[in-house]
C-alpha cells in the first residue's frame, strides 16, 4: 500500500494471495462484493480484499508463519475440508485463493458447521461462490460429512472453539486426509479444561496438542499462537504420515 509516496513491500504466497507490509490481501473472485465490510482496492485492473488477522485465524497464521507462509495454504484447484465454517469469513478467502471467479480454478471447499444461522450465510455465499460446499453437520459425525467427499482430501483446517479440539482433529485427520496431506488446528485454549480443573495455562493446552498430534503419527511442523490478534489460540500445522489414509 503506497503511503507517503513509499509503497509496502509486495510479496506473492498464491496467484490470489500476498502480504504488502504487514497487511494480507486476496484477490477478490466476485469483484465489487466486500463479504464483511473489509477494504477493497484495484491494482493494474484486478480487484484485492484486505484479510484481517483479527478476523480469521487463518489469516493471523499466515502472518505470523515463521516458515513459508504459502506452503500453509492448499494447492489451487483441489478439494479441502473446513470444519467449523461459522458465517463463511475465512472461507470466502480461502475462495478466492481456491477457486477464483466463477471457480476458475475448479477447487472445492467442504464447509462444516453445526450451526443452522452460519449455514443460512455460508448458502447464500455459496450462490455467489461456485466451489463452496456448506454442510450441516456436527464435526464428529463423519458419515454426515464423507458423502460430500469423493476422496481423502490434502488439506483440512479445524476451528471449532469447543472443548475436545484435538481429539476431534485427529479423528477428522485419521478420517479425511490424504497420506502427507496439511491439517491446520486453530485452538482456544479457553475452550478446553485443565488437567488440573480449570482453564488452565494457554501454553499446557498448545503442549498437550502438540504431543497429542505427535502421538497419533503426525509431524507437528509449528506452532503459531496468535496473541495480540486472537488471545488464548494457536495455529498448529501439521503433515500427516505416510501411512494414514492408506486403509
Ligand atoms: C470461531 S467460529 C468459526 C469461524 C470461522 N472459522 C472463520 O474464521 O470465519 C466456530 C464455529 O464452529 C462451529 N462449531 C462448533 N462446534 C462444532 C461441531 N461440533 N461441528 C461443526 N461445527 C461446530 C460453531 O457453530 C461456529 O460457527
Amino acid at each position: 500500500m503506497a503511503r507517503g509516496g513509499r509503497s509496502a513491500r509486495v510479496a506473492d504466497l498464491s496467484w490470489a494471495v500476498r502480504t504488502e507490509g504487514r497487511s494480507l490481501w486476496s484477490r477478490n473472485a466476485v469483484p465489487g462484493v466486500a463479504v464483511r465490510g473489509e477494504r477493497l482496492k484495484r491494482r493494474r485492473g484486478e480487484e484485492w480484499r484486505q484479510w484481517s488477522p483479527r478476523r480469521s485465524k487463518l489469516a493471523a497464521g499466515l502472518l505470523r508463519s515463521k516458515g513459508d507462509k504459502g506452503s500453509l495454504l492448499p494447492e489451487p484447484g483441489t478439494t479441502t475440508l473446513y470444519l467449523g465454517a461459522g458465517h463463511g469469513t475465512t472461507i470466502s478467502y480461502l475462495h478466492d485463493h481456491l477457486c477464483g471467479a466463477q471457480n476458475e480454478r475448479g477447487g472445492c471447499i467442504v464447509a462444516v458447521d453445526i450451526s443452522p444461522r452460519c449455514m443460512r450465510d455460508l448458502v447464500r455465499l455459496a450462490e455467489v461462490r461456485p466451489g463452496l460446499v456448506p454442510v450441516l453437520a456436527d464435526a464428529r459425525h463423519h458419515e454426515a460429512i464423507a458423502p460430500f467427499l469423493p476422496a481423502r482430501v490434502r488439506w483440512l483446517f479445524q476451528d471449532v472453539s469447543q472443548a475436545g479440539q484435538v481429539d476431534m482433529h485427529i479423528a477428522a485427520a485419521q478420517r479425511f486426509l490424504a497420506p502427507n496431506g496439511l491439517s491446520l488446528l486453530s485452538l482456544k485454549s479457553a475452550s478446553e479444561r485443565s488437567e488440573h480443573g480449570g482453564r488452565g495455562v494457554p501454553r499446557d493446552h498448545y503442549d498437550h496438542a502438540r504431543a497429542a498430534l505427535t502421538d497419533a503419527g503426525a509431524e507437528v511442523l509449528e506452532v503459531i499462537e496468535l496473541t495480540g490478534w486472537e488471545e488464548q489460540h494457536a495455529l498448529i500445522v501439521s503433515r500427516m504420515p505416510e501411512e494414514w489414509g492408506k486403509t
